[in-house]
């Protein structure tokens, strides 16, 4: 009996992966993150399956169903949406099997702000301009961010900035990043990227709160930066045509002449 953790993507029921689906329809029992995760996906689940929202139970209801699938010998599909290494509270079950000896093993999933930059067809990370993407959030009811992860810490670096659970406390951000992006930085907010009402606002940090109007749906991505708007970076290396590479050798004494 194994207990399968199946990242479920950011709500388009097609951006599972082939083993996530193969995985629901093989499982006997299905707990699923019904605040996000699409019940589409419970049709993969085959005919006489258990299947159980986790939405309005406890840690302790949880376990305890995973439980009872173990001592019936029946593997279990655990569905969390996105991808499961950023906030899926994962960790927290996995500890508890851990603790009951029981077998687990994940598979990973399409992540919101993979599909958020998807939706916006904006590569996050370009040449000469930032190379990194900051997975962030801010504070919430229930979790406190650690003191040196703040988001004037983080502008500090310039990078891409894909600010999640944080659409409620926006005019806090906006603030947080003026200094360090300035007013003209390009910012956009996608709700429900890739759900059939997903939205779209693109704007400056000095104009996203009018562009924004009155939204009030929670589910949503920030992404911050100057990749987002920019045209006047650099192309990569990798693909110029006198850069000398592994599979593309250059020149009279290429640096890997062996390769094919
Ligand atoms: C509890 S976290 C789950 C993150 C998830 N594990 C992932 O891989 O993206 C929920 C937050 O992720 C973001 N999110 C999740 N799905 C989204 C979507 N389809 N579109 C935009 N943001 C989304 C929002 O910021 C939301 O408040």
């Amino acid at each position: 009996m194994t207990v399968h953790f199946i990242g479920a993507g950011p709500g388009a029921p097609d951006l599972i992966t082939l083993r996530g689906q193969r995985l629901i329809a093989a499982c006997p029992v299905c707990l699923y993150a019904g605040s996000l995760v699409p019940e589409a996906l419970l049709a993969h689940c085959p005919p006489g399956a258990k299947i159980i929202n986790t939405a309005p139970l406890s840690l302790d209801q949880i376990i305890a169903e995973i439980a009872a699938a173990h001592a019936a010998g029946q593997d279990v599909a655990r569905l969390h949406s996105g991808d499961l290494s950023v906030w899926s509270a994962m960790g927290e079950q996995l500890r508890r099997l851990r603790a009951l000896d029981i077998p687990y093993d994940v598979t990973p999933g399409v992540p919101s702000f993979a599909a958020a930059a998807a939706a916006l067809a904006t590569e996050l990370t370009l040449p000469g301009l930032v190379q990194s993407v900051v997975l962030t959030r801010t504070s919430g009811r229930a979790t406190a961010m650690p003191e040196k992860e703040n988001l004037p810490a983080f502008a500090a670096t310039g990078a891409t900035l894909a600010i999640h659970l944080s659409v409620h406390v926006l005019e806090k951000v906006v603030e947080d990043l003026m200094p360090h992006y300035g007013p003209d930085c390009p910012v956009a907010v996608v709700w429900r990227a890739t759900w059939p009402d997903e939205r779209i606002v693109r704007a400056t940090l000095s104009t996203l709160r009018t562009a924004i109007g009155a939204e009030m749906e929670r589910t949503a991505l920030i992404l911050v930066g100057p990749a987002l708007a920019a045209e006047g970076f650099e192309e990569s290396r990798l693909y110029a045509g006198d850069y000398d590479r592994r599979f593309r050798p250059v020149g009279t004494e290429p640096r890997f002449p062996d390769t094919k």
